[in-house]
């Protein structure tokens, strides 16, 4: 090989690799987003449990915390919500299982055994649908104005229990407490 072959080869070989660099640069950072949300970051992991200040929720309303990488639902529910759903038939429930956390497995899905609070304002769940783990809508949302999940119709009860759609479960509720009279660990 002349060194001017030589050369050229040389020359070829760096901007092949420099393409490829550029190359597997872009792929990577495509796909991190991706990895990123299927696999919790440390700092997310460490988050076992936070504190959220429910001061300011209004009666009648719901915010939405990320917990863990995933959505929780904690709802100050109003007078009628809660009595709506104390009022329900044990026999009318798909899944008769509380799904609470916080009390031993296997326990009823009565709203007692659901809300966070004896008197039943505080209502705080995983907004996760427990058909495919779609987000479902809240608000009211749904034929029992509690929560709807509009990717293959599942309709919560105001406790958040399954009430008709392909959900095989009553939404989690996590473990929670209130810390002081407006703060609420989760976890
Ligand atoms: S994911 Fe909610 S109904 Fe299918």
């Amino acid at each position: 090989m002349s060194q001017a072959e030589d050369h050229e080869a040389t020359r070829r070989d760096f901007l092949y690799y420099a393409t490829a660099g550029a190359g597997a640069v872009t792929a990577g950072a495509a796909v991190w987003p991706l990895v990123n949300q299927m696999n919790p970051s440390a700092d997310v992991l460490a988050l076992a449990s936070i504190r959220v200040d429910v001061g300011a929720v209004e009666e009648g309303t719901q915010i939405t915390v990320l917990w863990q990488g995933k959505p929780v639902f904690i709802r100050r529910r109003t007078a009628d919500e809660i009595a709506a759903a104390r009022d329900v038939d044990m026999s009318d429930l798909q899944d008769p299982i509380a799904r609470n956390d916080n009390l031993s497995d296997g326990v009823d899905a009565t709203d007692e055994n659901r809300a966070l609070d004896e008197a039943g304002e505080w209502l705080v769940q995983m907004g996760v649908c427990t058909h495919l783990g779609c987000v479902p809508l809240g608000d009211g949302a749904g034929e029992f104005g509690g929560w709807f999940c509009p990717c293959h119709g599942s309709h919560y009860d105001t406790a958040g229990r399954i009430r008709k759609g392909p959900a095989p479960q009553n939404l989690l509720v996590p473990q929670a407490e209130f810390v002081d009279e407006t703060t609420i660990k989760l976890g």
